[in-house]
């Protein structure tokens, strides 16, 4: 048996608008994700018509399920567009909502309390701070600012570890460089600059505003990193092949550390959250085009645009077409930029899982997700022992949900969910991870 650390967190994360479906939100065009929706270009059918998977209605279930995992944390995400209706406006109704989740989370009736991880924003903004420009616009970091301390006076004594932001990289990359997510810029290094910026400030403000509501709080960022590395080292595809980790550092320092760099230089981080999925290889391609002058060849700008990356030979994927590469979340773990920028800083896996497109298949059995989660737990407890101060693992997630762009068929849950009953049923890797949890480590 591998064992985990005494007092390890076991949990599942999910997030408000993959889950929730609140028919107000989408019908009412609260937040910018439900106009999104509704853009035939741009989300993958079925969308499910903004009711994800119901679980404002399924939320009793949903705890339950919970609860048999045998898991003693949960991250869940607030919903920021259903909360705060306008500056100064927050609606009860939805606040209440968050009392019943977290009063079943931390009920003492059961003899464990299962620990909330509030992320504050999941990539999803109000519609009426969209609409004036999102994040690049400095209001949006004040207003977040504002909804933080509305946050943390009314939830505050229920909630110990807050994460401001999930995967502000993925949000910018999505939003402002390949622009298949809102607001939907393509290669907008301008617009992205003034996003990050917003970023920062909203990061920088909320934590000071949780902490001096409540000092013990913990106050995080959950980053998603790739693990960057070049193509096939020994095999030769091109003649500049020798260079090809520029690329690579290039990627791995604005994707992975750059917005890390940013919270610890503000002395306003606590812990990381690490969001962990795959690999990517980049190629040197220095035939790509400048941006700023596409008549001139740059190297720098052309890597950072030109999207070289491929496949290594002997990998295996998910059916997002995602490499499937376990030793890759150590490696970024112990990666020696980031071991030098946070130390011994405590670090959660914020999310880490398998996906499988599927229709209505009600295909319970799925060893692939069991296989995937015992590998990475391999790699995460060789991590321990290489002195990361590892502290938990959220699997993402607990429930099949809506997958952004892609829609429904992408299936990431330990549980099943028929998308039109919304009948939810634990799949095998359900009741395997419940074993890990009890048994705090993997045999
Ligand atoms: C991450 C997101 C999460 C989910 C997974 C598959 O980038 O944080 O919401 O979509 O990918």
């Amino acid at each position: 048996m591998i064992k985990f650390p005494h007092n390890f967190y076991w949990g599942t994360a999910t997030a408000a608008f993959q889950i929730e479906g609140h028919p107000e939100e989408y019908l009412g065009k609260l937040s910018d994700w439900s106009e999104w929706i509704d853009r035939e270009d741009k989300v993958l059918k079925p969308t499910n018509n903004g009711r994800a998977v119901e679980h404002y209605q399924h939320l009793i279930e949903d705890i339950n399920l919970i609860k048999g995992l045998n898991n003693n944390a949960y991250r869940f995400s607030f919903n920021w567009a259903r909360l705060h209706r306008a500056p100064g406006e927050f609606d009860e109704n939805t606040a209440r909502f968050y009392d019943s989740l977290l009063e079943e989370l931390i009920n003492t009736n059961t003899k464990n309390r299962i620990e909330p991880f509030a992320t504050l924003v999941h990539f999803v903004l109000p519609n009426w701070l969209a609409k004036q420009g999102g994040w690049e616009n400095p209001r949006t970091a004040h207003e977040f600012k504002n909804f933080t301390e509305y946050l943390v006076k009314r939830f505050g004594q229920k909630i110990k570890y807050w994460i401001t932001f999930n995967e502000p990289n993925i949000f910018l990359g999505f939003g402002y460089e390949s622009g298949i997510w809102p607001p939907g810029f393509q290669n907008d290094w301008n617009r992205y600059l003034k996003a990050y910026q917003g970023l920062v400030l909203g990061h920088q403000l909320a934590y000071k505003v949780i902490k001096e509501n409540n000092p013990k709080a913990q106050v995080g960022v959950a980053q998603n990193l790739y693990c960057y590395e070049p193509y096939d080292q020994d095999l030769v595809t091109h003649p500049w092949q020798s260079l090809d980790s520029v690329p690579n550092i290039l990627r791995k320092q604005l994707h992975n550390h750059a917005f890390i760099e940013s919270c610890v230089d503000l002395e306003a981080l606590d812990f990381l959250g690490v969001n962990y999925y795959t690999r990517f290889s980049y190629q040197l391609n220095p035939q790509a085009a400048d941006a700023i002058n596409p008549q001139a060849p740059s190297i720098f700008w052309g890597e950072l645009l030109d999207r070289a990356e491929k496949k290594n030979s002997k990998s295996k994927f998910n059916s997002l077409g995602w490499e499937l590469y376990p030793e890759g979340l150590y490696k970024a773990l112990t990666d020696k930029a980031l071991v030098r920028l946070i130390g011994n800083l405590p670090v959660f896996i914020t999310e880490n899982g398998y996906c499988k497109i599927e229709k209505e298949s009600e295909d319970l059995e799925d060893p692939e997700r069991i296989k995937f989660i015992r590998n990475h737990l391999v790699y995460l407890h060789k991590a321990i022992s290489k002195g990361v101060n590892l502290k938990g693992y959220f699997y993402w997630s607990l429930l099949d949900n809506f997958e952004w762009a892609l829609g429904m068929n992408p299936r990431f849950g330990l549980v099943h969910v028929n998308h039109s009953s919304f009948a939810r049923t634990p799949k095998e890797s359900y009741h395997y991870y419940s074993q890990v949890a009890k048994q705090n480590g993997i045999i």
